[in-house]
């Protein structure tokens, strides 16, 4: 079977790419510079695919509350576009989209709770949503939050430079809630979604909770680090784009749908830091 992924590089992407071969499907995997969503040439070369899945996006949360117009063409318009040609090849979408829209002040958010975003980010991946539905209504929108994965840039990397480099210690916000969710583990959740032809909205992310502060206890045990770390309030870290307090995502619905349990995020961070060691050991 053909899947056609978009944003195929990136740290979801990349673990989305090689779940889908590792199940022995045919992937077609598209990014930047080859095909990009805020235009229209290539989309026309594509060979015709029975699903495509949406890893494309613009994350630069701090930097989009001034590239506005590039958040929205890669998110908004973007999203569109992606849908567009999936509904002209009759194909099953999966978008992926964020937590951050939901402004964090009633968590956990199930499917149907009212949107509120605080940031432009959470705004264009909000609208994003919507260009989606409104081409496709059978659409499968993944909302997932707080990714971590080998290849790509997070906060669990972030950390452990910190604490290796310094300055110590490291501030972190205990006032903000989430869900650390390992890619390898969300391409497998879209996999088991798309298993069962989910359609709609559903929520995905690790099971469990916890503060930034103690993902960061978490990460430093987990790597052996000294924990020099310090908690802080959000007054403290002031950054351009405000972020939702707590934004966990309930998972009742994918629950229902897939009859599974989404791992711990400390199990995702165990099956991460040993991955990277491993890697890290052979050189790679
Ligand atoms: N990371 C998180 O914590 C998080 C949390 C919640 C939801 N999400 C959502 O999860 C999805 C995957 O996120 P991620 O962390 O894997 O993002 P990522 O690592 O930034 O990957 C996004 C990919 O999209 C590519 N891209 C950017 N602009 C494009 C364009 N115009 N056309 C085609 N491709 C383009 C990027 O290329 P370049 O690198 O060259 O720009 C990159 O390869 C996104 O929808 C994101 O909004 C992420």
């Amino acid at each position: 079977m053909q899947v056609l992924v978009v944003g195929a590089n990136g740290m979801l992407g990349h673990d989305m790419v090689a779940v889908l071969k590792a199940r022995g499907m045919n992937v077609l995997a598209r990014d930047l510079p080859a095909l990009d969503v805020t235009r229209d040439q290539n989309w026309d070369d594509l060979p015709t695919a029975r699903w495509v899945i949406n890893c494309a996006a613009y994350t630069a949360v701090d930097r989009a509350e001034t590239e506005h117009e590039l958040a929205m063409a890669v998110n908004r318009e973007g999203a569109g576009r992606v849908a567009r040609w999936a509904a002209s090849r009759k194909a099953h979408l999966v978008h992926v989209s964020t937590d951050y829209v939901f402004d964090g002040f009633n968590g956990p958010y199930r499917e149907s709770d009212p949107v509120a975003p605080l940031n432009v980010y959470g705004q264009s991946k909000l609208e994003g949503e919507q260009a989606v539905f409104g081409v496709l209504p059978d659409a499968l929108v993944v909302r997932t939050q707080a990714l971590f994965g080998l290849h790509g840039r997070h906060f669990a990397g972030a950390i452990q430079r910190r604490l290796k480099e310094g300055p110590w210690p490291v501030r972190v916000v205990d006032d903000q809630f989430t869900c650390p969710t390992y890619t390898v583990h969300l391409a497998r959740a879209i996999l088991c979604l798309m298993d069962a032809l989910a359609t709609g909205t559903v929520h995905v992310s690790a099971s469990g909770q916890c503060s930034w502060w103690e993902y960061a206890r978490a990460i430093a045990a987990e790597a052996g680090l000294e924990p020099k770390l310090e908690p802080i309030p959000t007054s403290g870290y002031p950054l351009p784009a405000r972020r939702p307090a707590n934004a966990v995502l309930c998972k009742d619905r994918y629950r229902v749908i897939t009859g599974e349990d989404m791992p711990d995020w400390r199990a995702g961070l165990k099956a991460f830091i040993s991955e990277t060691s491993e890697k890290a050991g052979a050189g790679l």
